[in-house]
């Protein structure tokens, strides 16, 4: 068996990580022989919690989980880890303004990634997931000058399954018969489901979604705002948002790094614009299709993009130059 790899869950009381801690440990992520030590972070007030979701461990009873180390520390939690899924955030809470929300946040991931930058190891991948997840990921990522601005990536793959699914269900065919829809930009309701460049096996068939949908209509409005808007949809029916489709798409995101997308195939992450690609701004974490071999990502460059394409990766880059800005206020004055 492999040696074991120290993969870091924060927010590991929380309802995401109830998920996806036994994703991770059953070896859905990492691989079935890949041995583990997981490390879970939470806050103070969270510590009792914490040593029940570690009983629980214990009584999956799995052999690939070496050790767990639960923790209010960050000292403690980053050190010498090969992969941490930020997931613990401020929530926001009724009546909180973006801005409150960004000003808590940009503290505790001004500080993981200082923390990551002191403990870590510099080969970690970093995967952030508490919202604002692109700009909570681009300030872990400035806070943490000594790794590869390549290792942070933010969760996109949530939306990304979401399009999937959704196209999926329209046509009544597997949802891994639809293969390369993108999303674009930031992960809130400004996010862009690109359909232009999907595929569907209908009949045995692999032809465009926009032919096998034969509703432009559809496409261009209700898909769209179907997607943007899912996460809300969720929280209204359940009270709470998404946990068991957050886990399976952190799952996705994670597995992908490791073992490469699969041959013809791209997936949606949030990761470092260069300001080459698509006239994104440089420095944004914005999400791209991308296609990863050997633990490297590449987005998927010379995509044709239309005007209404255009206009919409736009808006959603503009959403993230004011996160971006709003937050190195914050971290200048922090
Ligand atoms: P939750 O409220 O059930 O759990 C969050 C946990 O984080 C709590 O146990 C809390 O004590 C902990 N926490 C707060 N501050 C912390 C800190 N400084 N260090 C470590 N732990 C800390 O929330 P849930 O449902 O698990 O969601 C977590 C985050 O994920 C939220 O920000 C949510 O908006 C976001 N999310 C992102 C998605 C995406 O696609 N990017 C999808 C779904 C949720």
């Amino acid at each position: 068996m492999a040696e074991p790899l120290k993969v870091l869950v924060t927010g590991a009381a929380g309802q995401i990580a109830y998920s996806l801690i036994f994703n991770i440990a059953k070896g859905d992520v990492f691989g079935k022989d890949q041995a583990l030590i997981l490390v879970l972070l939470d806050i103070a007030p969270m510590m009792s919690v914490l040593d029940g979701v570690v009983m629980e461990i214990q009584d999956c009873a799995i052999p690939l989980v070496k050790q767990v180390i639960a923790t209010d520390k960050e000292d403690v939690a980053f050190q010498s880890i090969d992969v941490a899924i930020l997931v613990g955030s401020m929530p926001r809470r009724e009546g909180m303004e973006r801005k409150d929300l960004l000003q808590a946040n940009v503290k505790i991931f001004k500080s993981q990634g200082s923390a990551l930058d002191k403990f870590a190891k510099k080969t970690v991948k970093v995967l952030v997931v508490g919202n604002p997840a692109n700009t909570n990921c681009l300030i872990a990522m400035k806070s943490a000058p000594s790794i590869p601005k390549e290792n942070f990536f933010c969760l996109t793959r949530l939306d990304h399954n979401r399009a999937r699914a959704q196209l999926a269900l329209r046509l009544g065919v597997p949802s891994n018969d639809v293969k390369n829809v993108i999303i674009w930009g930031n992960h809130s309701s400004t996010q862009y489901p690109d359909v232009n460049h999907a595929t569907v096996k209908c009949d045995g068939k692999e032809m465009s979604v926009s032919a096998a949908i034969k509703d432009d209509n559809w496409l261009k409005n209700d898909f769209i705002q179907i997607i943007q808007q899912r996460g809300a949809a969720v929280i209204k029916a359940r009270k709470l948002s998404s946990a068991m489709s957050a886990a399976k798409a952190i799952s996705d995101h994670m597995k992908d790094i490791w073992f490469g997308t699969p041959e013809g195939e791209w997936v949606s992450m949030g990761v470092i614009s260069d300001g080459n690609a698509y006239n994104i701004p440089d420095g944004l974490i914005y999400s791209f299709p991308v296609k990863i071999k050997n633990k490297t990502w590449n987005i998927v460059e010379c995509l044709s993009i239309n005007d209404f394409s255009c206009e919409k990766m736009k808006t959603t880059a503009t959403e993230l130059v004011e996160e971006r800005d709003t937050a190195s206020e914050f971290l200048t004055s922090a």
